[in-house]
């Protein structure tokens, strides 16, 4: 089975002359269908950088983007947005969600940009938010939701489409330790690698490490093998 995405010798320059930024250094990475991966890595190392190009949110300087076994990395903007929609879902230490709306319709929201209307939607946002323990929420807006219950709203509509790649920028980072390691085992076990989802997070969280598949560390843009140079002392 083709990799859900590669990333082949990706670099990232920001800015240019005397002021550019090299956020991403010749970055190769695989990750198979239904495979954790964890990216750890000191602030400002590029974490945020490579999962913007791994989430066809911020073009590459040099090098390919893969995803489900197609070359995207000259894809246009309308294309890109296409799939995005239909291959990846995204989760933020912020949460992003939309406060005018009510937990079951932020959900709905991206189903139907996704082309899934009416009562359809309606059924499969409240199938999601049950999923996630949410059942007693659905008519609840943001503002009136826990940290733990934010975040599984989010997971909720990364879900919506059903893609094969979740990315996830430091989703525990607003959460206290035990909600977190909760809300990221729902995610990547029952509903991640049990159905052939594969998920890369960027996390400071050493205890999700039981969860995943593997870690890698991010150190000056460079991708390393997180079992070989795994520095905890640095975090
Ligand atoms: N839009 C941008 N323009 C210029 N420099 C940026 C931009 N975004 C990030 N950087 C720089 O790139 C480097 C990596 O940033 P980032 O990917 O956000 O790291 P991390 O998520 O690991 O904290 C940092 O030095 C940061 O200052
Ligand atoms: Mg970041």
């Amino acid at each position: 089975m083709d990799n859900v995405l590669e990333l082949q010798n990706v670099s990232k320059i920001y800015g240019s002359g005397r002021t550019a930024v090299k956020a991403s250094d010749s970055i190769n990475l695989h990750v198979k269908p239904g495979e954790i991966v964890l990216i750890m890595g000191p602030s400002g190392s590029g974490k945020t950088t490579l999962l913007s190009m791994a989430g066809l949110l911020l073009r590459p300087t040099e090098g390919r983007i893969r995803m489900v076994g197609e070359d995207v990395t000259d894809f246009g903007q309308r294309r890109m947005a296409a799939l995005r929609l239909r291959s990846l879902g995204f989760v933020f230490q912020a949460y992003n969600l939309l406060g005018a709306l009510t937990a079951r319709e932020n959900v709905e929201l991206v189903l139907n940009m996704g082309g899934v209307k009416g009562r359809k939607a309606q059924e499969r946002a409240i199938e999601l938010l049950e999923m996630l323990g949410l059942g007693h929420r659905l008519d609840h807006k943001p503002a009136d939701l826990s940290g733990g219950e934010k975040q599984r709203v989010a997971i909720s509509r990364a879900l919506a489409n059903d893609p094969p790649l979740i990315l996830a920028d430091e989703p525990t980072g607003n959460l206290d330790s035990k909600t977190g390691y909760e809300v990221m085992e729902l995610l990547c076990c029952g509903l991640g690698r049990d159905q052939g989802r594969a998920i890369v997070i960027v996390t400071h969280d050493h205890r999700l490490r039981d969860i995943a598949d593997r870690a890698l560390w991010l150190e000056d843009g460079q991708l390393g093998d997180g079992d070989g140079r795994f520095d905890p002392r640095k975090n």
